[in-house]
């Protein structure tokens, strides 16, 4: 065999120049073509990837156990390509001999060079062992030809640079050769990739396999300093010693102290900056950027845990002081395992449940790379066109309170280091909700007062509940922008709360104060940002140039950085990650949802739909015979899951499938599209040929089939109707100007319910919407807001009775648009009954927060005032009786009013107490609520607890509009 030998040395200048570590950071590459593969490689020790006929793309060993393949330890490779047909008779079939003689007839992947002379990337490695430095690749391959000339070969790209070495020759089909790339030098996380050159014409390549044979480095044997690793510790500054920051038995702060000495103002800088990291070739200029220090912390946007523990690798072994970097996502409502939007999920009115399905979110997460969760968002919901509110808990500063510590300890546990548990970061800080008009990214105007008694209760509670990070938000107040806001950020944050984690700006928020026309570049942003107290820079890269300038120029102090950087750091420790920096890849399952999981998900759901109205049809009786599911939503895989759907997108099972599976065998089911969700815009076809959009041509609707939907409603005993407004019309950036079904829905619903078919309408919507004719003419409606995962199955129990519903209204539903903001906690005002709008006579709204309905029903006695004792406060006391033919629960809720604060007017109602009671039919229960100074008092202007004496009102009662309150005097 002809053995060719070329020798092309790759100098990563960049990379070495810039590292003090004894990793090499260039790699040498020696490329041999058509060699045989050494006898014996299949011994223990080398590492073998397949493409079998099952294999897929990405997969790292055929599932032909005849082959006998290890798992690859040393590497992480993923592949591109596409299969050749398993099929003997086609002349793209590979026929090769694996290593070691035994032949293999089903294997093959093909890869088609396409563009001549250009090339295209077929497999992509980086290594994972930080001890291998060399090693050899084999490439086997069945064919490598062009049709037409000799240009087409395999090349050897590092970093995504050009190719460093090309095989141009053309072999006979099924040659089953073997190339051989042997790479010394190689530091970790270095990007190696295989690709194919094209030929001028119809150039390919079919691989049957890869061979990956560590190369042991003498250099590295015995060397003091090769390896960061050491029993029980990590020397992650590389000198052979155990320093304090490197001892996990060493305390905390003693642990910040010492690492603060031995950093270089450069390198404190870097740790408060974040940057966003993806699968993308450009990923590898940021190695640079790590190996000086200069990254903190990544937005992980991908879900690979191999692939974020080569960058953290980076960090740990190639950066002088080894800080590792922190991994941080949105994951708002679960990431594989979804579960209803928090403002549904508040609906439950049971903080325990928010804090189960966390805790599954925070295992999740922690799994696929991710130890900082970007959430719960605190933001208090008055404004349905704001988008957001979808993420929130609702619009009652004291559910909300409770939701969000809730969500705090899912997240963190009693030991955030824990593998199964993540940092949380309570956002966003603060006033975000409250923009102008609904508007995202809009100006907030709060006086001190409401800001103390509505907007800030939910952030204490998180920060009492021990949340480790918070992030600032968009918004200006009175024209300061919230990142720059030194009053909330450190004042009340730090001074008055005793907040010791960090904050993190959100997305470029820093530079952003230079178009609100607030700072006048990115050094004048960085000044202000910091000076403030927002300690880390999300994406904006305004500190890491501008910040140690600042500090020069005596314009930030040199205490004020360290203060950040010792926030930083100290999550980072809290989190276990100088300890553990790497996530247990083997554990992870891409999208593996746990059966517990999914149950708890569908608990949620039964707990989170609240039941708006009920003529009698819910739950559907056995009578009913045939049902018509008619709407966007009722087979729909993606709308069930809502905003922030974490690192899903399909949903199994829909609400057609689930209803399907627990319908009795006799009952028929039809379903009905109807119409879209939402209409696509006009379109024009310019000359040549390009399709734009065209504001003057009508909406298009490929879906729209009313008729069909008519006659299925006419054909059925019941409808069931899954409608409401996209999951792209909620979240961020997704305000809106009206609250109605989107695209022809309301024309769909309008069709069916003339039928004078009983409807029950499912809504499906990130926001309370205003649909008076639904709730006019629906039979049953049930408000469902964007159930997750298990979004069918939960509705299924709830339509069939299995489980009575029991969630209520964490939001006020108002009658029009025209109404909000619109709460129930409003100001009674000079002139309550006064005020109303000229042509709207009705202040109300349609369904005030706590509202909503079961299966059976409850009467409240009035309510008794029992006085305190000098070993027990005083307490309001109810019965609640069931008096219908159903089992249910009651949630049964507490409001009160301070008649008279001099401080500031307190509003007409607050909740400051709630209880889930269940009943069988005919049992009575005494719900009891203490009338404690926790319950009954206010924040001061100067953030101080006050509990006033005087008279209070008292309420117990299904909802906020309801009951009639006593007079209760506090002493
Ligand atoms: C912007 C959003 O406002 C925030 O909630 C989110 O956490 C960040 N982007 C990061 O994705």
């Amino acid at each position: 065999m002809r053995k060719i030998a070329i020798l092309f040395l790759m100098t990563l200048t960049a990379l070495a120049a810039t590292s003090s570590t004894t990793q090499p950071l260039s790699a040498v590459v020696t490329f041999d073509s058509q060699v045989t593969h050494p006898a014996g490689s299949q011994a223990p020790g080398n590492q073998y990837i397949f493409f079998g006929a099952h294999a897929k793309p990405g997969d790292k060993e055929s599932d032909d156990p005849a082959m006998n393949l290890s798992k690859l330890t040393d590497f992480n490779v993923t592949t591109r390509g596409r299969m050749i047909p398993a099929n003997p008779a086609s002349p793209q079939y590979a026929k090769v001999i694996a290593p070691g003689g035994a032949p293999v007839v089903n294997t093959g992947l093909l890869y088609n060079g396409g563009q001549p002379n250009t090339y295209r990337d077929f497999a992509t490695f980086r290594i994972t062992n930080p001890a291998v430095t060399s090693f050899s690749v084999w490439v086997l391959d069945s064919t490598l030809k062009s049709t037409a000339n000799g240009n087409a070969g395999l090349a050897f790209r590092i970093n995504g640079g050009d190719p460093v070495a090309t095989c141009a020759t053309v072999r006979a089909a099924f040659s089953n050769e073997f190339t051989r790339f042997i790479v010394t030098g190689a530091s970790i996380c270095d990007v190696f990739t295989i690709a194919v050159l094209g030929g001028t014409n119809n150039s390919f390549l079919s691989i049957a396999g890869l061979t990956f044979e560590v190369i042991p480095d003498p250099a590295m044997a015995g060397k003091k300093n090769a390896l960061v690793e050491q029993p029980g510790w990590l020397d992650l500054n590389k000198n052979g010693e155990k320093d304090i920051y490197e001892d996990p038995t060493q305390p905390l702060e003693k642990r910040i102290k010492n690492l603060l000495k031995q950093m270089t103002q450069e390198e404190k800088v870097g740790q408060l900056n974040q940057l966003v990291l993806g699968r993308r070739q450009d990923d590898v200029k940021l190695f640079p950027l790590m190996r000086k220090g200069e990254v903190s912390s990544y937005i992980w946007t991908t879900t690979d845990p191999a692939l974020r523990n080569q960058f953290q690798r980076i960090a740990v072994h190639q950066s002088r002081l080894g800080i590792p970097i922190i991994f941080g996502m949105d994951m708002i409502h679960g990431t594989s395992t979804l579960f209803p939007i928090a403002l549904g999920l508040a609906c439950s009115f049971e903080p325990t449940l928010l804090e189960r399905a966390q805790s599954v979110s925070a295992r999740e997460s922690r799994a696929e790379g991710v130890e900082w969760v970007f959430a719960p968002m605190c933001d208090l919901a008055r404004d349905p066109r704001w988008g957001r509110v979808a993420e929130t808990s609702g619009e009652d500063p004291y559910l909300s309170a409770l939701c969000n510590a809730a969500q705090v300890r899912g997240f963190q546990g009693t030991n955030p280091a824990a593998p199964d548990r993540v940092a949380a970061c309570l956002k966003h800080f603060v006033g975000y909700s409250a923009v102008t008009g609904g508007r995202d990214y809009n100006d907030s105007e709060i006086t001190e007062w409401t800001l103390r008694n509505m907007h800030l209760p939910s952030f204490h509670a998180g920060v009492k509940a021990g949340v480790l990070t918070l992030m600032s938000s968009f918004n200006t107040i009175g024209g300061i922008p919230a990142v720059a806001n030194h009053h909330a950020l450190t004042d009340i944050l730090r001074n008055e709360w005793g907040f010791t984690g960090y904050v993190v700006s959100d997305w470029e928020s820093v530079k952003e104060m230079i178009p609100w026309g607030y700072a006048k570049d990115k050094a004048d942003a960085t000044r202000l940002a910091l000076n403030a107290g927002n300690d880390m820079d999300m994406k904006a890269e305004a500190y890491v140039p501008n910040l140690a300038n600042e500090i020069k120029a005596g314009r930030v102090t040199q205490a004020t950085m360290d203060e950040a950087v010792r926030r930083v750091l100290r999550v980072k420790f809290q989190v276990g990650l100088f300890d553990q920096p790497y996530v247990d890849e083997a554990a992870y399952k891409p999208a593996q949802k746990k059966p517990e999981d999914l149950a708890l998900a569908r608990e949620c759901v039964t707990k989170s739909t609240v039941l708006i109205k009920n003529t009698g049809v819910l739950p559907l009786g056995k009578a009913i015979k045939k049902i018509a599911l008619i709407g966007p939503v009722g087979d729909d895989h993606r709308e069930i899951l809502g905003c922030w759907a974490g690192r899903c997108s399909w949903s199994e099972p829909t609400l057609a499938s689930a209803l399907k599976a627990a319908l009795p065998q006799e009952t028929t089911l039809t379903v009905v599209k109807g119409c879209s969700i939402n209409t696509l815009p006009g379109t024009k076809t310019l000359q040549d040929g390009r399709i734009v959009p065209d504001e003057s041509a009508p909406p298009t609707d490929a879906d729209l089939k009313i008729d069909e939907a008519v006659q299925a409603a006419k054909d059925a005993d019941v409808v069931i109707m899954a409608i409401g407004e996209p999951k792209g019309w909620t979240g961020e950036n997704a305000s809106r100007a009206f609250l109605t079904l989107s695209g022809n829905q309301q024309a769909l619903f309008d069709a069916v319910a003339a039928t004078g078919k009983p409807v029950v309408a499912i809504i499906f919507s990130g926001r309370p919407l205003a649909l008076p004719a639904v709730w006019e003419k629906a039979a049953a409606v049930l408000y469902a807001w964007q159930p997750g995962s298990e979004a069918g199955n939960g509705l299924a129990d709830l339509l069939l009775g299995k489980v009575s519903p029991s969630a209520r209204l964490s939001m006020s539903v108002p009658r029009d648009v025209a109404q909000v903001p619109i709460f129930y906690n409003h100001y009674n005002t000079g002139r309550p009954r006064s005020g109303q709008y000229r042509d709207m006579k009705d202040m109300d709204a349609k369904f005030w927060f706590g509202y909503g309905l079961t299966y059976t029903t409850f009467e409240y006695s009035p309510v008794r005032l029992i006085p305190s004792t000098n070993d027990k406060p005083a307490e309001a006391v109810v019965t609640v009786a069931n008096t219908g033919k159903r089992e249910g629960i009651e949630v049964v809720q507490m409001y009160i009013r301070q008649l008279v604060c001099h401080v500031g007017a307190r509003p007409k109602q607050e909740l400051r107490g709630f209880k889930r009671v269940a009943l069988k039919p005919g049992e009575k229960a005494d719900v009891s609520f203490p009338l404690t100074g926790e319950v009954l008092g206010f924040t001061t202007l100067d953030g101080k607890w006050q509990v006033d004496a005087g008279e209070y009102q008292v309420w117990i009662a299904p909802h906020a509009q309801d009951g009639t309150p006593v007079s209760y005097i506090h002493n």
